[in-house]
């Protein structure tokens, strides 16, 4: 159904128009009757559906603009989707005298009563600030008509039960309530037998749980090879916007630490970085001027971003619906897209139990050669100077390229100089296979495998790795962190292994036979001023 064809206000299909709309989405063509009528609704559909305008669009069509008062409140999970939320609110109604306003929780309230008090007619919120304000009679429900709750399973899986059974409670007897929601868990279903009327169901999902455009492949790694296994990956697929999901917060710091200190184009996003932060690196992301953007699950969930051309799973994911969360990130409205899996041994079992659960193949296939990635680079090299021959003005360096001459250098000496400059185009640096059978087959035979001697940590198996919260910043340096396990828990350096020292932050392994002794001892202790206490990392079980 074409956008024109909507039964709506001249204004909003302008609106729709502007943000480029040409069709309703199927989830959207089918809400909008039964929600113009006033009847509750129960929407199913998947991320990125639209479920957003799904709402929208009837609600904006049927405020009464002669009211200066909330008319509609929609309850989101996060902060960050209330925000989204408003936005696509707010371009819907560009040409429209309808206004919204955001309320979370980590903003000054009284910023947010002041627009409620100009005059808003739809609020969007996190529950904990709306009971708040509607506590502080800011927000009443006088002249609400509908309430919606956007990713309610989420919103119950993030334990606001209380807070929005607090929030429908407070609602009169005939208002309208539309949950829309990816899944419709147990949960949810309690929620609209207990506050819905005559709910109509409306699910536009198809059997089909991860989209047949993507092109869905894992990797056997060890998880010390993770890294360099993702970098191969984005040489060879060179993904335009990639998104690299992690399981654990801290997890996510040290593969963006690792990555940036590569310097990739990277950043992250996850619970305990500061939400405009997280706004701004989102908004970076989805400009392009970082290509690679590392998440949680919780922290990436139902955020609209666009043109994802690759998920990478660094970890495999603990639920098999958050794989289909994660990969339903790329390959939309119809495009081609990649995802890539990096498992362990150990998590094999968990791509089996994803596979039965989508009904999908995962391509197992091998971590692509150094020599393999080498050739990517080269013929990219090689289109690039092409690119340049053909588009740029090349007369800009004559001055230079006369200088060379003066010192009579060699013009294919001179390039060949330059491509060493620029790029690494050593193979000898990343030989190693990274499959991790190959470890597998050998280590019958222990002993020195293929360990490289990095501080003379032969097999990673035999280590743990600790995080402690001192880096760059402090100007920690690795004699820093070593003297200090090396002196507080009385063992010898050579039982300490890779220290890796990031900004904020820093790794170290110890010989796993030295654990109790590090936790232990390594509790409040002093480097470089700060006092720190050592954790294990979740390196395996
Ligand atoms: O909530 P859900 O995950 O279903 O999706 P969303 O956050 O509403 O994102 C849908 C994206 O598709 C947004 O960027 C919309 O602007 C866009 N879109 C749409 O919602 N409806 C259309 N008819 C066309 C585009
Ligand atoms: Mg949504």
């Amino acid at each position: 159904m074409l956008i024109q064809e909507l039964q709506v206000k001249k204004e909003l299909i302008k609106g729709l128009e502007d943000m480029g709309f040409e069709r309703l989405t199927p989830i959207q063509i089918e809400v909008m009757g039964p929600i113009s009528e006033g009847k509750d609704v129960i929407g199913q559909a998947h991320t990125g559906t639209g479920k957003t305008a799904a709402f929208a669009i009837p609600v904006v069509n049927n405020i009464d603009t002669s009211i200066n008062k909330p008319q509609c409140l929609v309850l989101c999970p996060t902060r960050e989707l209330a925000v989204q939320v408003k936005k696509e609110i707010k371009n819907i109604t560009a040409h429209m005298n309808i206004r919204s306003t955001a309320v979370y929780g980590g903003a000054p309230v009284v910023d947010q009563i002041k627009k409620i008090r100009r005059g808003s007619h739809i609020i969007v919120g996190t529950p904990g600030r709306t009971i708040d304000l509607i506590r502080r009679k800011v927000i009443s429900f006088s002249n609400i008509k509908t309430v919606i709750l956007d990713e309610a399973d989420e919103m119950l899986k993030m334990g606001f039960r209380e807070d929005i059974e607090t929030i429908l409670e407070s609602a009169n007897e005939d208002i309208q309530m539309l949950f829309f929601s990816a899944t419709i868990p147990k949960e949810v279903r309690n929620l609209k037998n207990k506050y819905q009327n005559d709910p109509i169901f409306i699910k536009t999902v198809t059997d089909e749980v991860t989209s047949s455009t993507i092109n869905q492949s894992y990797y056997i790694v060890k998880h010390s090879k993770k890294v360099e296994a993702l970098e191969r990956i984005l040489s060879i697929y060179s993904p335009k916007l990639a998104l690299v999901f992690c399981n654990t917060k801290r997890m996510v710091d040290e593969v963006a630490g690792q990555m940036m200190e590569k310097g990739y184009n990277c950043d992250k996003i996850h619970g305990d970085i500061k939400q405009t932060t997280r706004m701004d690196v989102l908004s970076k992301f989805n400009k392009g001027v970082i290509d690679v953007l590392i998440a949680t699950d919780v922290a990436a969930r139902g955020l609209d971003i666009k043109n994802v051309e690759a998920v990478i799973n660094y970890d495999v994911p603990e639920k098999e619906d958050y794989y289909v969360h994660r990969v339903g990130r790329t390959g939309r409205a119809g495009k081609q897209g990649y995802s890539f899996t990096l498992s362990s041994y150990r998590d094999l079992e968990r791509i089996k139990s994803i596979e039965r659960y989508t009904k999908k193949e995962i391509r197992k296939r091998n971590i692509p050669t150094a020599e393999r990635v080498l050739d990517v680079k080269k013929e990219k090299l090689v289109n690039t100077v092409l690119d340049y021959i053909n588009n740029e003005d090349l007369t800009e360096v004559d001055g230079l390229l006369g200088m060379l001459n003066e010192a009579e250098i060699n013009m294919e000496d001179a390039v060949k100089a330059l491509i060493m400059m620029n790029n690494n185009f050593k193979a000898a640096a990343y030989e190693e296979d990274l499959n991790d059978e190959f470890r597998k087959k050998s280590s019958n035979s222990k002993g020195k495998g293929k360990g490289k001697g990095k501080r003379n940590q032969s097999n990673p198996d035999d280590y743990d790795r600790y995080y402690i919260q001192v880096g760059k910043k402090d100007k920690a340096r690795e004699s820093d962190i070593l003297g200090a396990v090396a002196g507080e828990c009385k063992i010898s350096s050579a039982e300490v292994g890779k220290i890796d020292i990031y900004e904020t932050f820093s790794f170290f392994n110890v010989v796993t036979a030295e654990r109790k002794n590090i936790l232990e001892k390594m509790k409040n202790v002093k480097i470089k001023g700060r006092s720190v206490s050592a954790e294990l990392t979740r390196k395996r079980k």
